[in-house]
């Protein structure tokens, strides 16, 4: 049995005081058993979620890493500093850094395994832009950035991690894709993994992120091969972001 992971990626926003009072609404209610809640904040807020969220049943992480171990690398954040303010995962490889960062398929496996080295979970993201599903590409985009993955991380690695399936039309458009477009690609995603191994596709992770609100939520989250979501938007309130765990919640009680 998969376990359902809400995570929410603040992309570039928050505050001191709004990320407290974030904290202090998600602490106001009951904790949720079956889901696990993670928030992936800019870096310079790490310290301040140790200190609110340290104890809670909320992890945080951080939103990329460095494919370096340390060094010149003037901006960036390397994987043993996440681990020293207590993350558990890290995104990698989000579609807003490899549009705008250039970042290729190779370079985000090798910061996934920056992360992997210090017992970070990466969750590597995936996706295809709309121009590519429209010309029927999404099978070969994906199997390209999955194989990758695959390749260099080797069974070991990505079972260490979690996937995360973002197509870019998607992200921050309100428009979420279908339950069974999702579903399918899911499922697809699973079918490559098996391929390499029948373990790691029973037990990996796959995340669904692009426009997840609570009004969709239930219908996502109830999919077979949906274990959870990487929520942009949505998870800046926190009453949105309780909702969409709380369904979670109910989509596994319903499939135990
Ligand atoms: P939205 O939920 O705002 O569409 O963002 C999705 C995303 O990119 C999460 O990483």
């Amino acid at each position: 049995m998969r376990n359902k992971l809400i995570a929410g990626n603040w992309k570039m926003h928050g505050s001191r005081v709004a990320n407290e009072a974030w904290v202090r609404a998600l602490q106001a209610e009951p904790i949720l058993e079956s889901v696990e809640l993670a928030v992936l904040v800019p870096a310079p807020y790490l310290a301040q979620m140790q200190q609110l969220l340290g104890g809670s049943t909320c992890v945080w992480g951080g939103q990329d890493v460095s494919d370096q171990e340390r060094g010149a690398f003037t901006g960036e954040v390397a994987a043993s500093m996440l681990r020293e303010f207590g993350c558990r995962y890290t995104v990698v490889g989000h579609s807003e850094r490899r549009q705008r960062h250039g970042e290729t398929d190779v370079q985000v496996a090798a910061k996934a395994q920056q992360a992997l080295a210090q017992d970070l979970i990466p969750i590597l993201c995936l996706g295809e832009s709309l121009e590519q599903r429209e010309a029927g590409k999404t099978a070969q985009v994906m199997r390209h950035q999955l194989g990758v993955l695959l390749d260099i991380l080797g069974e070991g690695g990505m079972a260490r991690s979690v996937l995360a399936y973002e197509p870019l039309w998607a992200i921050g458009t309100g428009r979420s894709a279908t339950p069974a477009q999702v579903q399918e690609v899911h499922a697809w995603l699973r079918q490559q993994c098996a391929e390499t191994s029948p373990g790691l596709a029973e037990n990996i992770q796959i995340l669904y992120g692009g426009s997840v609100k609570s009004s969709n939520a239930v219908e996502l989250m109830t999919l077979p091969d949906v274990d959870g979501a990487l929520v942009g938007g949505a998870s800046l309130v926190a009453q949105e972001f309780l909702a969409i765990a709380r369904a979670a919640a109910k989509a596994s009680q319903r499939t135990e």
